[in-house]
């Protein structure tokens, strides 16, 4: 009898999600013992959260295109079906399947864990945010830093041919890894993140100065979790600025090269492993190559860590209340 694999993605989507899925479908291609299930998402007025379905053929240009065509439910979605209110990821053990493929970001893992601890996952992280634990970089975070580092090369064009002040919002949810690379990237005056709290006085003051060093203006980067800057700085900065909240924009961009090598081989691993019957691993990125460990039982968010923001602030950006 033939295996019976499926795929989903959850969560937030990300650049990168359909690379993933074709490394997948491709490296399974060759095996004909094993049957490949897209567990794919309904539209929100649908009776089911989500439709299972073989996939015989993928389109060879899917692993440029950003998004992912199995759709992606975030946690308040799930809650609007009837099947998905007393467990999420409800139907899955219905599917009658060897194992699943898991794309998905620190929530989706650890609803895995916690609803089926027993279940045949092979998990690939991926999230814009960074903030999953254990490995180097979750798919997705580059092409996002990307994304939003030219996003912030237009604020700058904009902003500094009329001598103002530019503050960018991005995302993150509770973390900084996005504005922390993006803003160092972009050569941003200041990054404000969640992890490290700042003294407003010493912000006011840097900017006042760095603002007459550049002779032209100057460049922040929020983090969405760190509240108050906009109110900020149209009360204290005597200043013109402008605060723009990238929002969404930041998703769905160019899917960058790493985030393409990211997916080829961590696909290409998380085949193997299942063709060898190695379930409830994640697959992590180590060293510019893949590899896996047991699914993690203890959490797998993280946060910036205290080193990454003294290598930051060597560059002279400001960072912190010191
Ligand atoms: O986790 C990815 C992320 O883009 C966060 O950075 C952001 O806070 C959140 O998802 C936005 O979620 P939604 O698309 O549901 O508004």
């Amino acid at each position: 009898m033939k295996k019976r694999f499926g795929i989903m993605t959850t969560g937030g989507d990300c650049p990168g999600l359909n690379a993933v899925i074709y490394s997948i479908y491709r490296n399974l291609k060759p095996h004909k013992d094993i049957e490949l299930f897209g567990i794919y998402q309904n539209a929100i007025h649908a009776t089911q959260p989500y439709t299972i379905e073989k996939i015989t053929y993928l389109d060879p240009l899917l692993p440029s295109r950003s998004g992912t065509i199995l759709g992606s439910m975030v946690a308040s979605d799930l809650h609007k079906f009837e099947a998905g209110r007393s467990r999420p990821l409800a139907l899955l053990e219905d599917y009658n399947l060897d194992g699943v493929f898991l794309i998905g970001g620190d929530g989706s893992i650890e609803i895995a864990k916690k609803f089926f601890p027993e279940y045949p996952f092979i998990i690939i992280p991926k999230t814009i945010d960074n903030d999953v634990a254990f490995t180097d970089c979750s798919i997705g975070f580059c092409s996002a830093v990307g994304t939003v580092t030219s996003l912030l090369d237009n604020l700058k064009n904009t902003g500094y041919s009329h001598r103002r002040i530019m503050v960018a919002e991005v995302m993150g949810r509770d973390t900084g890894f996005i504005a922390l690379e993006s803003g160092v990237a972009a050569f941003a005056d200041a990054i404000l993140i969640p992890e490290q709290s700042h003294n407003e006085q010493a912000l006011k003051e840097f900017l006042l100065k760095r603002y007459d060093e550049n002779q032209s203006g100057a460049l922040v980067v929020v983090a969405e979790g760190v509240t108050g800057m906009k109110e900020f700085m149209e009360t204290q900065i005597p200043i013109p600025s402008r605060y723009t909240i990238l929002g969404h924009l930041q998703r769905g961009g160019a899917v960058c090269e790493t985030d393409r090598l990211m997916a080829s081989y961590m696909g290409a691993h998380a085949v193997k492993l299942a063709r060898d019957n190695m379930w409830r691993k994640m697959v992590i990125w180590r060293d510019y190559q893949a590899s896996d460990i047991d699914i993690p039982k203890e959490s797998v968010k993280r946060y910036v860590s205290q080193a990454e923001i003294d290598r930051c602030e060597e560059l002279d950006i400001f960072i912190s209340s010191s």
